[in-house]
């Protein structure tokens, strides 16, 4: 168990200016050192039972909240950011970490309608719970997720809304990260690159668009005992259609953790990081392996909210060669798994049978990337410019056949 003891609470005054409530929470763990950091701004709407009609309680998170029962997180609790106001009333959120990211998990809200000045005449009288997925982006580890578009989790009876939000959780040595990461609604539609961080309040034009940074690419290894038996150096991105022409990119984590299985006719690599897991089965037929089946499974923040997306195709053929050897493709790929994911793929080597010595066997390079990608085009354009010359040639002997014809009568 943790000791909150150690833990300590630091107010933030805006300098002289504002009606914005801000709250500035520090945790501390027993060595005094910060674990967790937050900075943020958050309103309440809360529909309750008045004593006539249903009624509106509006109200902010207040500048001075108690961080008592929050946790550091250790081997067997992950970190809690729990924020106590009024009589009874405490917003609290847990965070998850893997891969090299953090991100904060279930957002519970506590609130006690006993509390005449915020729930005047409140019929019933008692204390309830609201939880809600965190629109929280993964966050690389050491760094601050910033956030200072507004954003509203909406529940049955309460709507928070967030705005101005820095948060770091799993702080290391109690310094907190220089670096921040932007939350998407920030930056749209491109994966949240890592700026460097200015004051986390004082808000700053919104930075213009870049262009979609291209995926890293992961090299990934599958052991059966302690021989590698597949093999896969690729850059993946999601290129996912949730409304009728709203796509949102998702770069894979070249950090991603593999797992998978190695058999004689079937082999599946699985890819894993916080929010994506991606399941690539292949198989053997005749002679030639190929890509036969992708399974996806990915979580991402839509309009405002947690929304997992499930797609899988078993009838794909992608990625074939002849066993015993490796398939290569420099250029981009894109295998279209179902109308709302397709996945880009680029720099793909894979080897996912007969692997030997731990590398890749001799490469069957992509029609696109060899030379006789360049021949095709050649190919049918000789092909056409023999048929016209042909064409010209009949024609010429068949004038010349008629005209001989004139001359002899
Ligand atoms: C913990 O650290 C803070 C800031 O460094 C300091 O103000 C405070 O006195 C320390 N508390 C204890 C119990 O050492
Ligand atoms: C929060 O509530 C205050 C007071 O009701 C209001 O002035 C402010 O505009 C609200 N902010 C947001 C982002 O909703
Ligand atoms: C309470 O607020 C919600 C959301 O802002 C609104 O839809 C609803 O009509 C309001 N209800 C009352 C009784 O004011
Ligand atoms: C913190 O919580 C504990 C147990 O819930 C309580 O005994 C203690 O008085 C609280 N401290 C503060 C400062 O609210
Ligand atoms: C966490 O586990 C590691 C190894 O299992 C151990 O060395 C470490 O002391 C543990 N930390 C805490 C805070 O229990
Ligand atoms: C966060 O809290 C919720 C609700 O208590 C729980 O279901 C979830 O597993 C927790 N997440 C983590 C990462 O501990
Ligand atoms: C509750 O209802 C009574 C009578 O309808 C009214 O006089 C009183 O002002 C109401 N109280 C509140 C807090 O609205
Ligand atoms: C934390 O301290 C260790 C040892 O001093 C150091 O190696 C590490 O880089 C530090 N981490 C950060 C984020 O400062
Ligand atoms: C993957 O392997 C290639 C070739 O061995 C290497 O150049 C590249 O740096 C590796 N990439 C990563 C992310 O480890
Ligand atoms: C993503 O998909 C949409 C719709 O299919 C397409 O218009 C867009 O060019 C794709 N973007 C990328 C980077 O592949
Ligand atoms: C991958 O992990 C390594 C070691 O943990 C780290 O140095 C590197 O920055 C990470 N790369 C990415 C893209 O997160
Ligand atoms: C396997 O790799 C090692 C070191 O890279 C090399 O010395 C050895 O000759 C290789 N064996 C075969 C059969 O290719």
């Amino acid at each position: 168990m943790q000791h909150p003891g150690g833990v300590r609470l630091a107010l933030l005054l805006l300098a002289g200016l504002s009606l914005t409530e801000a709250v500035e929470v520090e945790v501390r763990g027993k060595d005094n050192k910060t674990c967790i950091y937050a900075v943020l701004s958050v309103n309440f709407t809360i529909l309750y039972e008045g004593n006539v009609t249903m009624e509106n309680a509006t109200f902010p998170l207040p500048n001075s909240v108690s961080s008592n029962g929050s946790i550091c997180g250790g081997n067997n609790s992950t970190p809690l950011l729990k924020m106590g106001f009024g009589t009874g009333h405490s917003l609290s959120l847990n965070f998850s970490h893997s891969t090299g990211k953090f991100r904060g998990d279930v957002l519970i809200f506590t609130y006690n309608t006993s509390d005449a000045k915020r729930f005047p005449g409140a019929k019933n009288k008692s204390v309830k719970h609201v939880a809600v997925n965190s629109l929280m982006d993964s966050t690389p580890l050491n760094t601050i997720y910033t956030c200072r578009s507004v954003e509203a989790i909406a529940s049955e009876a309460v709507v928070m809304t967030f705005w101005n939000v820095s948060i770091q959780a799993f702080v290391e040595n109690g310094t907190i990260g220089k670096n921040e990461s932007v939350c998407r609604a920030d930056l749209p539609t491109t994966v949240a690159p890592i700026t460097t961080r200015t004051t986390p309040i004082v808000p700053t034009p919104v930075p213009t668009k870049p262009p979609p940074e291209l995926p890293a690419v992961g090299n990934y290894t599958i052991k059966n005992g302690s021989d590698p038996c597949l093999l896969a150096s690729m850059g993946l991105q999601l290129n996912i259609t949730y409304t009728e022409n709203k796509t949102h990119l998702v770069n894979i984590d070249s950090n991603s953790t593999a797992s998978g299985y190695c058999g004689d006719k079937d082999a599946t690599l699985v890819l894993e990081d916080m929010d994506t897991t991606i399941q690539f089965n292949f198989i053997v037929d005749q002679s030639k392996f190929f890509l036969k089946e992708v399974k996806a499974n990915v979580s991402l923040v839509i309009n405002g909210s947690r929304t997992a997306l499930n797609s899988n195709n078993s009838n794909l053929r992608f990625w074939q060669a002849f066993v015993g050897s490796s398939y290569m493709c420099h250029k981009e790929q894109s295998i279209v798994v179902t109308d709302q994911l397709v996945i880009n793929a680029f720099n793909v080597w894979v080897q996912p049978f007969q692997v030997k010595n731990g590398t890749f066997s001799r490469a069957e390079e992509c029609l696109a990337d060899s030379d006789l990608g360049f021949l095709v085009p050649i190919a049918v354009g000789a092909a056409l410019g023999l048929l016209i010359i042909l064409v010209i040639v009949s024609y010429i002997i068949g004038r010349r056949k008629s005209q001989t014809g004139y001359q002899s009568v």
